[in-house]
């Protein structure tokens, strides 16, 4: 199959595989490359235009991945390079493009580069790779500065020196395992060409690029001016360790090593990074012509149930991101988040399946929306967040290190449903017996794809056919958005020649805002009439409805 198609990441709807709970084939209970590979039809089938693997490679697990010990191999836990490239030929095959998760902010405390660091002294070159510093007061015993880890704690961890004295301190913006990289020295940004051009190697089609506005910190490392707002959120508020003027630098370098590969083959290989910063037109410096692709916007994800805020996102992201040439990149769940089913009920409404109708809804208007799509796995089963997950299986290292208040990432990550009436549900095909790594509730039986496959009216109907309209609709994917006017709760605009999206925000019935035929619909619809909490898609009987 081809994929040469000119600029295909535009409109791209990329499926997010968590891979350590997609589908295992070992017996482990963890998922792997080789469940990866064995589920690409499935995905295939769903109709999405490529995946995002999360990290795979070797590391000691302490943040499953995001902890990098080797950039270049894959971790036994995982499988190795033959698997991988074996997973490329059959995705190829299949023309499912394939994206990598790269993390360049930091490595692991096991990367042989820290190793070396510990093991030198202050002052060398092993150290320079990282933001070594003394500290502070009479015996160098406060950190450097004030800055806060994102995952709670203070930003700064002390070594021991070889002699056995206590030493200077590291810098690390998540956890104690994940020292920065300091990229303002050269080694470390051509090591990272190596790195793309491995992968590039060996064929694949781009990478996700974790937390992409850091990389680079005020090179004097000053006190943060408000420590307090910094240790409050899990956002990259701290001005001076986040959104450096010279990580746009890293972007241009990587933007055109992509294009040399590109020059090669007509291929394009995408950038798509997670750009967290405080304004979209912040977040539009990101994307401009000569720097990364795609770069996810997260105000999608975080605005609350409600048609004013949703328009308030969506119309700040059309007039700031796609002023710079590129397109934007809409997601509603990643490994991150809380499920939208869970996110958008309401406390106590649950059963009510308030939370699973207004996550479709949400899904029919992601996908009208112009621009590029992530879905995050289990997504199109319409999972909900596991919420009682009990504390002895956590492991999340935001929940230890938040003394066990932050209970955020453990219930989005639990292993897939595939089949069946028990766990593992088929999560483990042919191993009945195996474990999960995280524990199923008997309720994942619900949602097990075999169900969702078999009864049209499941989340996974909803999303398939959302893919293939879209895939078959010229007003779909990239253009123009025009909002239509509706009444207050709801919203609505049309793409293209009379292609109209509306939702309903609300929970009475409301008018279909247009008089049209009919494509889609996230629950059931009279004619004429657009329910509470439903979206749906027409297209107009006036080319200017
Ligand atoms: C990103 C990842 C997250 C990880 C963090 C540190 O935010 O999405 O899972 O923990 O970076 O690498």
């Amino acid at each position: 199959m081809t994929l040469n198609t000119h600029r295909w990441w535009r409109d791209a709807v990329i499926y997010q595989v968590y891979v350590r709970s997609f589908l295992d084939s070992t017996g482990d209970g963890v998922g792997d490359l080789a469940g990866v590979r064995t589920g690409l039809p499935y995905l295939k089938k769903l109709g999405v235009d490529g995946i995002w693997l999360s990290p795979f490679y070797p590391s000691p697990q302490h943040d499953h991945g995001y902890d990098v010990a080797d950039h270049c191999d894959v971790d036994p836990l995982f499988g190795d390079l033959a698997e991988f490239d074996l997973l490329m030929t059959d995705a190829r095959r299949l023309g499912v493009r394939v994206l990598l998760d790269i993390v360049p902010n930091h490595c692991s405390s096991e990367h042989p580069w820290f190793r070396e660091a510990l093991e030198s002294a202050p002052g060398g070159t092993a150290r320079a790779r990282f933001h070594f510093a003394d500290g502070r007061g009479p015996d160098g015993a406060e950190p450097p500065n004030n800055w806060h880890a994102m995952f709670g704690g203070p930003a700064w961890s002390r070594v021991t020196e070889q002699d056995g004295t206590p030493g200077q301190w590291y810098l690390h913006m998540f956890t104690p395992e994940q020292p920065d990289l300091n990229w303002r020295n050269p080694e470390v940004g051509g090591h990272f060409d190596h790195v793309l051009r491995f992968w590039l190697d060996r064929g694949v089609d781009g990478f996700r690029i974790d937390v992409a506005a850091g990389l680079y910190k005020h090179p004097d490392l000053p006190d943060s001016p408000d420590p307090e707002a910094d240790a409050r959120t899990r956002d990259s508020v701290n001005p001076l360790a986040w959104n450096q003027p010279e990580v746009h630098d890293v972007w241009r370098r990587w933007r055109s090593l992509c294009e040399e590969y590109t020059a090669e083959d007509g291929r394009e290989r995408l950038l798509v990074g997670e750009v967290s910063v405080p304004t979209a037109r912040e977040h539009a410096r990101y994307v401009r012509h000569d720097e990364l692709h795609q770069a996810f916007f997260f105000d999608l994800l975080s605005a609350p149930w409600n048609a004013d805020s949703f328009r308030k996102v969506i119309s700040e992201a059309m007039q700031d991101i796609a002023g710079t040439g590129s397109t934007v990149t809409w997601v509603l769940n990643n490994h991150d988040q809380v499920r939208t089913v869970t996110r958008y009920g309401e406390l106590g409404t649950e059963s009510s399946g308030l939370g699973a109708a207004r996550a479709r809804a949400a899904a029919l208007l992601m996908l009208a929306l112009p621009g590029a799509a992530y879905i995050y796995q289990g997504e199109e089963l319409g999972l909900p967040e596991v919420v009682d997950l009990p504390d002895d299986v956590l492991t999340d290292p935001i929940f230890r290190r938040t003394g066990s208040r932050a209970r955020i990432r453990d219930g989005c990550r639990v292993p897939l449903p595939w089949s069946g009436h028990a766990s593992p549900f088929g999560f483990t095909p042919g191993a009945e017996s195996a474990k999960p790594w995280l524990p199923q509730p008997a309720y994942f039986a619900e949602y097990a794809t075999d169900r969702a496959l078999a009864d049209t009216r499941s989340f996974w109907h909803l999303y398939r056919d959302g893919l293939q309209l879209r895939s078959g609709l010229p007003q779909l994917g990239e253009g123009e958005l025009r909002w239509l006017d509706t009444p207050p709760g709801v919203l609505g605009f049309v793409r293209g020649d009379g292609l109209v999206c509306a939702v309903n925000f609300g929970a009475a019935p409301t008018p279909a805002p247009v008089s049209g035929t009919p494509l889609l619909s996230s629950g059931p619809c009279a004619p004429g009439v657009l329910p509470g909490s439903t979206a749906a898609w027409w297209i107009s009987d006036s080319a200017h409805p």
